[in-house]
């Protein structure tokens, strides 16, 4: 599955602007009428996720210790003074768990152990802990849709139509031709349903047979998935990535579908995902996460069609996920202001003031280095669309090498590599799921060993050794990113301004703090140079400080206007400014 193909798909349905609220206003705004707003969900101001950036780590490709070229939690310890160092406040680990990895991890066999080939127990305790003590949160995937077909709840399952277990799966008796039951097609293609000869009924996958669905219907179930849940806050994770929310039920008539291969697309039909039973379990988990002590929570990933879906996320009384990921912006993959504009504007001004959740790049996501490059000027490119991710109001996610500006491998860096033991199937995610580039050496600092995915070519000169060590890199960029966001009140909690630009190809915004003082934020997305005559600012004294980052350097030099300017192809201005 490539989500950035489906979203594009999706796309379509969600532009559409809307007035941005009061709330969203700058404290420098002239007060809205008197009219009294309607009462909106709060996030507590101290709410430590609201504005954090969220890094996630492929857990086998990271930092391999013990030479066997699958990384391991070992590696991730070992790497969380560096992850201290770029400003992360929390890190989302891939599954970890004993799998048969027929989806690398997404087809759990036990949800409360960790898989030898990852480490054991007492390595993830120690990752908690020294996590912890650097003030870095663990988030924990939690595959709560499916299960893999090897695990002993499926076994049982399918072992007769009586086992207890049998409800906590989703089975069916065939069709009246002796067919499967409905016409409904999987995300990963082929049919839902899979014949089980052993006691004659078909049961449902949305994903591959190797997954099959469990059945959130069934209260045994539901308990052992909240146990679950209660296993890793007891032992360290400050909280969960929800997988696959929106397919937790099915409708349960099991209609036919009249239109299955075109209209809506297989994984947003009204049958098979965002039946609104989803919505109890997720305040259920919510309740469970609310309760860890220190601030748990839940990120999801919660696809939709439209930014009201979107908002319908969060839970009416903003009650249910924390932080579902905005993929109508994270599968954007042309550099189009005046999409972005909009895409932006819609998820500041229709969520009702709840954090947006903006990313690009994901292990089922191509890199945004090769998704918005162009071959030529890729390096001013990723610094535009980091700049864009870490300077927008709400919670950013950031995917392992994304610092360094790694791209996809390239498909001739993986044509004849081999599968065996550490690689059993090929995945069309391969190419974003290589080693990280720690060095420019052999093995580029991952792995000793035969990594289980080749290191890229370029690991030889796009590493963090090297970056680390020229403070002009795309490491100190994004490290940059992350100080201001730390530091400057504007870029942590401001409200956000969408501003005017005059140039369909220059994108503007501003974050503006309580007291007016805020970054102006330009950025032109074309391959020639452009001015921008800007507007759109609320009412209210403002002066230009100073120009904070630039991409290229010498666009600093330009001047802090607050008005006009002008940029280098593909550049990038973040301008101080005093509400004075
Ligand atoms: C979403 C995960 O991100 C993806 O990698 C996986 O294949 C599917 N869910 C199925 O679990
Ligand atoms: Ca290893």
């Amino acid at each position: 599955m490539k989500t950035s193909r489906i979203g594009r798909l999706a796309l379509a349905a969600a532009l559409a602007l809307g007035a941005f609220p009061a709330a969203a206003r700058p404290a420098v705004a002239k007060p809205a009428a008197a009219k009294p707003a309607a009462a909106k969900p709060a996030v507590r101001a101290d709410a430590w996720w609201k504005n954090a950036v969220i890094y996630e780590i492929y857990p086998r490709s990271f930092q391999d210790t013990n030479g066997d070229g699958i990384g391991d939690l070992k590696g991730v310890t070992q790497r969380l003074d560096y992850l201290k160092k770029l400003g992360v406040d929390a890190i989302w680990l891939t599954p970890f768990f004993p799998s048969p990895n027929a989806d690398f991890g997404y087809d759990v066999a036990d949800y409360t152990g960790v898989a030898p080939e990852y480490g054991t127990m007492a390595d993830w305790d120690e990752l908690a802990r020294e996590a912890r003590k650097r003030g870095i949160r663990v988030l924990v995937d939690l595959v709560l849709n499916h299960s893999s077909d090897e695990h002993p709840w499926f076994k049982e399952s399918r072992s007769s139509r009586t086992n207890p277990k049998r409800d906590w799966y989703v089975w069916h008796d065939p069709a009246p031709d002796g067919g499967p039951p409905t016409n409904w097609q999987s995300i990963f293609g082929g049919s839902t349903w899979a014949w089980d000869e052993k006691t004659k009924q078909y049961y449902y996958h949305i994903f591959l047979p190797q997954q099959p669905d469990l059945n959130w219907n069934s209260p045994g179930l539901k308990r052992a998935m909240y146990d679950v849940m209660r296993f890793w806050l007891k032992h360290g994770a400050s909280g969960f990535r929800l997988d696959a929310t929106p397919y937790l039920f099915e409708d349960p008539n099991w209609p036919n579908d009249p239109d299955v291969k075109g209209g809506r697309p297989v994984w947003l039909k009204p049958y098979n995902s965002g039946l609104p039973k989803g919505n109890a379990i997720l305040r259920d988990m919510r309740a469970i996460v609310n309760k860890a002590p220190g601030g748990a929570i839940l990120l999801g990933e919660s696809s939709t069609a439209t930014i009201e879906d979107l908002r319908k996320v969060y839970g009416k009384n903003a009650d249910e996920i924390n932080l579902p990921m905005d993929f109508l912006y994270g599968n954007l993959t042309k550099l189009d202001a005046r999409v972005f504009k909009q895409q932006i504007d819609d998820a500041h001004g229709k969520l009702d003031g709840l954090p947006p959740v903006f990313f690009f790049s994901s292990h089922d996501h191509s890199r945004q280095w090769t998704s918005f490059g162009d071959g030529v000027n890729n390096d001013r490119i990723a610094r535009i669309t980091s700049a864009m991710t870490l300077t927008l109001r709400g919670t950013a996610l950031m995917y392992y090498g994304e610092e360094i500006g790694m791209a996809d491998l390239p498909a001739q860096e993986l044509k004849d590599f081999p599968l065996g033991p550490k690689r059993r199937v090929a995945d069309n995610r391969d190419p974003e799921r290589s080693p990280m580039q720690w060095t420019g050496e052999t093995g580029a600092g991952f792995s000793n060993g035969a990594s289980w995915l080749p290191v890229a070519k370029a690991a030889s000169t796009v590493n963090v050794a090297a970056q680390l060590a020229d403070s002009g890199s795309m490491y100190h960029w994004y490290a940059r990113l992350l100080e201001l966001r730390k530091t400057v009140p504007a870029l942590r909690d401001g409200a956000y301004v969408p501003l005017e630009s005059g140039n369909p190809a220059v994108l503007a915004y501003a974050r503006v703090d309580a007291q007016g003082d805020g970054v102006m934020v330009l950025l032109n997305m074309s391959d020639a140079a452009q001015t921008a005559t800007i507007s759109g600012w609320p009412t209210g004294p403002r002066t230009a400080a100073a120009v904070f980052m630039a991409s290229p350097a010498a666009s600093a030099v330009a001047g802090a206007s607050l008005s006009a300017a002008s940029l280098e192809p593909y550049a990038a201005r973040l301008v101080s400014f005093r509400g004075r």
